[in-house]
């Protein structure tokens, strides 16, 4: 079955005039919310939303775990668009499927996606609860959201990855949790396609191929946000403790209590990026 573009593109476009009618507002700054982080939107002022079943075309989460819904309003006096809850191939979407909000959103001006979501930590020097900022990901997700014929008024055939996460976000979201005293550790994100967390073999061999924390999302919207030339940052909440040697069973309850935990401190370093670039 070929990927049929101009479908797809109308998809984009029908529901960005419907959020745009809906919500109102064009926003510069995108925030995706994953896993126990949906927090930060209720900090969204004067928030307008729209259920993702009610957008034209927009994939439903299916996870218990999240919201579905796009909220658009002022954080800190900057206008966003936050997805409360995102998609992942795990729930049987596609690339395109996940990372359609991503497109939507471009088409309502936004320019800067700021990424969060819930990690299992491999370096063994981070602890649950800790945050990571993204420096670099690892695809092994085995798809990729760009294949099929390529939207040029998008993005190139053959994106740059030299620098997924902007330097400049980076040094924001760095300089943002020293002033507040929030630990935040750095290092690249492997994707993986999940459901089930990694045995120990893949532990090891996660960490062997250079990575720090392992995930089921981010790495598809920040791949489609870099294809259209948008700024990307990510922040992970590292949620258990990935030590091949020392492993103990984990449950989405124990993630989600870590995410809970350690949600005040996400919060308050988007917020503090968000109003560092508006
Ligand atoms: N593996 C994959 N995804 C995860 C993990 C993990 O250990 N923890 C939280 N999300």
């Amino acid at each position: 079955m070929s990927f049929d573009l101009d479908a797809y593109r109308s998809q984009v476009n029908e529901a960005a005039a419907y959020l745009r009618e809906k919500l109102g507002t064009e926003a510069r700054v995108g925030l995706i919310l994953g896993t126990g982080l949906g927090k930060l939107a209720e900090e969204i002022d004067g928030a307008k939303t729209a259920e993702y079943g009610a957008i034209p075309h927009f994939p439903v989460s299916t996870v218990e775990s999240h919201h579905g819904r796009l909220l658009s309003g002022t954080l800190g006096g900057v206008t966003v668009t936050a997805m409360q809850g995102r998609f992942h191939l795990y729930e049987g979407y596609d690339g395109r499927q996940i990372t359609f909000p991503v497109r939507v959103m471009k088409q309502l001006g936004v320019d800067t996606l700021l990424v969060s979501n819930a990690a299992g930590g491999m370096n063994p020097l981070f602890r649950r609860g800790d945050l990571m900022l993204l420096t670099d990901h690892i695809n092994l997700q085995g798809m990729n959201p760009l294949t099929g014929p390529n939207a040029d008024e998008w993005g190139p055939r053959f994106p740059d990855m030299s620098e997924p996460y902007d330097k400049g976000l980076r040094d924001i979201a760095e300089q943002a949790a020293l002033d507040r005293a929030i630990r935040l550790q750095q290092g690249v994100y492997v994707a993986v396609e999940g459901p089930n967390l990694e045995t120990r073999a893949e532990y090891r061999f996660l960490r062997f191929i250079g990575a720090d924390a392992v995930g089921m999302s981010t790495v598809p919207e920040v791949i489609v946000g870099n294809h259209m030339g948008m700024r990307c940052m990510a922040i992970s909440v590292i949620t258990d403790e990935c030590l091949p040697d020392a492993l103990e069973p984990v449950s989405i309850e124990d993630v989600l209590a870590a995410a809970a935990e350690a949600e005040p401190n996400l919060t308050a370093l988007m917020r503090a990026v968000v109003e560092e670039i508006g």
